[in-house]
């Protein structure tokens, strides 16, 4: 299949991600189809669709008449044979259980076309979790998405132990088509890339709260204002090429003897699990919240989050 072929996209769960996905997809020119278990979670999906692209044309990333010829190419429905007849590339953004995921798998092998390419926007499981009964193997991958997917720019393009070459390069050009920066990840491994990275920070920063180094107000402050203001701009890779191999390996030979190693998250994170402390949700987490936020108020900061992410995007991506 050439990238030409590829007219019709399926999304299998539309929540928190699969709506920005399917929007990205239509935002591309694709038609898309939603597929979802219940149609109150398709309607919420179209007018989630709906604000996220009002914010975009808010922000001049896109024209007004944008935003109801994007509408136009989407449709939704809870009957996956439905769905996925005409697909002919279909991402999966169910909920992250292998069990409902082999459901769909097995379903999507029989309900596609022969020639329909699938991915998974799994962030913790691999292919073999889920797609073992399914027979077209090297037409299957994982593209995993970051929230909110459409402003977020890179999606990890992860190859399968039997994915085809030819599956991996038809996937990345899509990929750069519909403006995305798709980054291949050669072989499977949990965590892929950027959550080993990012999960690889939080051991130690959630070390240094539990140990009282500097209180969380000033750790976010910290991170958001050196490295991580770097890392908006340049790759940690780049990072160590402008400073010096040499001196950041004399770094890591005096600070890998001291920083945390630990094989089990931090007990003081496992108390506040414990006590419904889980942030944003219920009103309390490292920070207080007003638990308006998540509830009534929560499109508000959506949209003031979104509109912060596309100001960085328009600097740092323009294309
Ligand atoms: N939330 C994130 O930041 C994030 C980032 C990257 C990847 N992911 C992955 O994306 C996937 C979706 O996560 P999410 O955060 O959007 O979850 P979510 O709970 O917001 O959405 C999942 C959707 O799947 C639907 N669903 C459940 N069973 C289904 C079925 N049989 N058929 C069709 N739809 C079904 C649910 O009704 C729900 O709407 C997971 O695999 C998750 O690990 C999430």
């Amino acid at each position: 299949m050439q990238l030409e072929d590829i007219r019709n996209i399926s999304v299998i769960g539309a929540g928190l991600m699969g709506h920005g996905i399917g929007l990205t997809y239509a935002l591309g020119g694709y038609r898309v189809v939603l597929n979802d278990t219940r149609e109150e979670i398709l309607g919420n999906a179209i007018s989630y669709i709906r604000n996220d692209l009002k914010t975009l044309a808010e922000s001049g990333v896109i024209s007004q008449d944008m935003i109801e010829e994007t509408l136009s190419r989407l449709t939704t429905t809870t009957n996956l044979k439905k769905a996925v007849k005409d697909a002919d590339f279909v991402t999966e953004a169910a909920v992250e259980d292998a069990e409902v995921k082999r459901e769909i798998f097995s379903h999507l092998d029989v309900f596609c076309p022969e020639h329909t390419i699938f991915a998974s926007n799994t962030s913790s499981l691999v292919l073999r979790d889920f797609t073992s009964q399914c027979r077209r193997k090297d037409r299957i991958l994982i593209t995993h998405w970051f929230n909110p997917p459409h402003i977020v720019p890179v999606v990890e393009v992860v190859r399968g132990e039997e994915t085809s070459d030819e599956t991996m390069e038809l996937v990345y050009a899509l990929l750069q088509k519909v403006k995305k920066v798709p980054v291949k990840i050669l072989k499977e491994i949990p965590g892929f890339v950027v959550n080993r990275i990012q999960v690889g920070m939080f051991r130690e920063v959630w070390s240094l709260w539990q140990q009282g180094i500097a209180s969380p107000e000033d750790i976010d402050l910290a991170v958001k204002g050196s490295f991580g203001f770097r890392l908006a701009a340049i790759g940690p890779l780049a990072t160590c090429d402008l400073g010096g191999l040499d001196l950041w390996y004399g770094i890591a030979d005096r600070l890998f003897k001291v920083i945390n190693d630990a094989h089990q998250p931090p007990e003081a994170l496992k108390r506040k699990v414990r006590a419904g402390e889980l942030g944003v949700k219920t009103g309390k987490g490292f920070f207080d919240y007003n638990i308006d936020c998540f509830t009534k108020g929560q499109e508000e900061s959506v949209k003031a989050r979104d509109k912060k992410f596309i100001q960085l995007l328009k600097l740092l991506y323009p294309q």
